[in-house]
């Protein structure tokens, strides 16, 4: 008799053949080879219609066919025990996805996604950027605490065949952290070509905590694409909704399976997405616990049946395989995507040896704040039309202009009020903020913690509190829907003492 786990598999398998696949052959052209992305804003286009159909869908689609890659750790070219020094080459690869069919794509050293940088609190990072992609790249540490001239401002390039050394400083809190492209007007298309990967940052002083560590510590970056007949992406401008793709890729592998001892496992999950949120469930709502958000460890442990993850959002979590025989499948799913965005992970669970980790009671507690010395409040709406589509405050982004000036080592609380029918999912650079209210009241426990981006949901209000320490210095806000961000939902900040 099928179990309830068989017929899920089952439906989700059934569910894929027929909901994803090729473009059909005349949907719209689009832009795909790299070496000719959209120089400088493309025109919006609004696309209608089928964008792939039935009969062009092939097993080359089904989820579960694979296993989980893993990207390489990045090695350092030089060490000290003060600082670690590597060198990266942005440039066009291929990524091996559709079997048979390799897919063009733009990466750190040529690969998608790019390698994992492993840095340790305390010891600085630099990391030598050269840009052989054929345009001009920044790079941002997402979620770093990096001084104003390392950070990526979006206006700052390295040009093609020209280099950058970003300096980071290690000193903040262990967390999930990753880098990507900056470029203004840009990042959607780049961000899409592949450049994306972890950085991950690990404080020996939570080792204690005796979390899984190792390879029971599996980095999960999701992103949804779309794919043309000859196995590139296939990218459409949509400002409004930002871009949505048929298929679901893992670690840069479409919906693959990962095989797992009967014990912890921790899970750092990154959505790096244009722009499509997940809602993430294990088979029969199992729990998980989630450990960690943007900013790194919670205050304790939240127990989970299901968890959101908006662009640009880390969750970290633990799941026990334990609850599970020897033998299931395991089915990470989407709970909010279609039937082809829905089949996420399966994890096929084997025996284990004895387990050394665990989730103690209690985590990282939050630092006191100073008190709050100024609030703000950040209307976000919909403009539609010309450049600045996308608006905080009723502007787009302003290189000229100055949105807010908090004073250095103070907190304060900024408002984001969405007037749109989109979510907003805001990022702030250079600092952390904890949530302090989602329309009034206090925020779910997972979000209660150092973050860096919230969703802001169509017509509610969030009020973050933001604490200004660390470096002084001009940072940009936004929202990560790379291409609101893009189109042009961005304001700056002047820290200063
Ligand atoms: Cu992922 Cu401005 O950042
Ligand atoms: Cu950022
Ligand atoms: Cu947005």
């Amino acid at each position: 008799m099928a179990t309830d786990w068989e017929r899920e598999v089952e439906g989700l398998t059934r569910r894929n053949a027929i909901g994803r696949g090729f473009a059909a052959a005349g949907a719209l052209a689009l832009v795909c080879s790299f070496d000719h992305l959209p120089e400088k804003h493309p025109t919006v286009r609004y696309v209608r219609g089928r964008a792939r159909s039935a009969q062009a869908s092939s097993g080359l689609f089904d989820p579960f066919q694979v296993d989980l890659p893993i990207s390489p750790v990045l090695r350092p070219v030089a060490s000290t025990p003060k600082l670690d020094q590597y060198v990266v080459t942005m440039k066009p690869g291929t990524a091996n996805i559709l079997k048979g069919l390799p897919t063009p794509i733009l990466g750190y050293n040529g690969i998608f996604p790019g390698p994992t940088v492993r840095a340790t609190r305390g010891r600085k990072v630099e990391v030598r950027q050269i840009n052989s992609s054929g345009r001009p790249l920044n790079v941002h540490l997402h979620g770093g605490v990096t001084e104003q001239n390392s950070d990526g401002y979006p206006l700052e390039s390295i040009p093609n065949n020209d280099e950058r050394t970003y300096h980071y400083a290690s000193a903040q809190r262990g967390a999930t952290l990753w880098y990507h492209d900056h470029s203004h007007g840009d990042t959607a298309v780049t961000l899409f070509a592949g450049l994306a990967a972890f950085h991950i940052i690990r404080d020996p002083n939570e080792d204690q905590f005796d979390l899984p560590q190792g390879d029971y510590d599996v980095p999960i970056m999701l992103q949804d694409r779309a794919f043309n007949a000859d196995g590139s992406f296939r990218y459409r401008v949509n400002v409004d909704l930002g871009f949505r793709g048929d298929t679901l890729l893992v670690n840069g592998a479409i919906a693959p399976r990962m095989r797992v001892e009967r014990r912890l496992y921790r899970f750092r999950i990154l959505n790096s997405s244009n722009a499509r949120p997940y809602t993430l469930a294990l088979g029969n709502n199992r729990q998980f616990i989630q450990i960690a958000s943007d900013g790194g460890l919670l205050p304790k442990p939240v127990v989970q049946t299901s968890i959101s993850v908006q662009p640009a959002e880390r969750v970290d979590i633990v799941v026990d395989f334990r609850q599970f025989g020897v033998g299931s499948e395991v089915i990470l799913r989407n709970t909010v995507g279609e039937p082809s965005t829905t089949a996420v992970l399966r994890f096929d669970v084997v025996k284990g040896g004895a387990e050394e980790a665990r989730v103690p009671k209690t985590l990282l507690p939050m630092e006191e704040l100073p008190p709050v010395n100024a609030q703000r409040g950040f209307p976000l709406t919909f403009h539609g039309l010309g450049t600045a589509q996308w608006q905080i405050n009723g502007q787009g982004f302003d290189p000229n202009r100055i949105d807010a000036r908090p004073r250095q080592e103070t907190s304060e609380l900024w408002t984001f009020s969405n007037f749109s029918q989109r979510t907003h999912p805001m990022h702030l650079h250079g600092y952390h903020f904890q949530v302090q209210s989602v329309n009034g009241k206090p925020p779910a426990p997972g979000d209660a913690a150092w973050k860096d981006t919230v969703a802001v949901l169509p017509g509610s209000t969030v009020t973050i509190r933001p604490y200004f320490d660390y470096f002084p210095g001009k940072y940009v806000f936004h929202c990560h829907a790379a291409e609101h961000g893009d189109m042009s939902m961005m304001g700056q900040m002047q820290v200063s003492r």
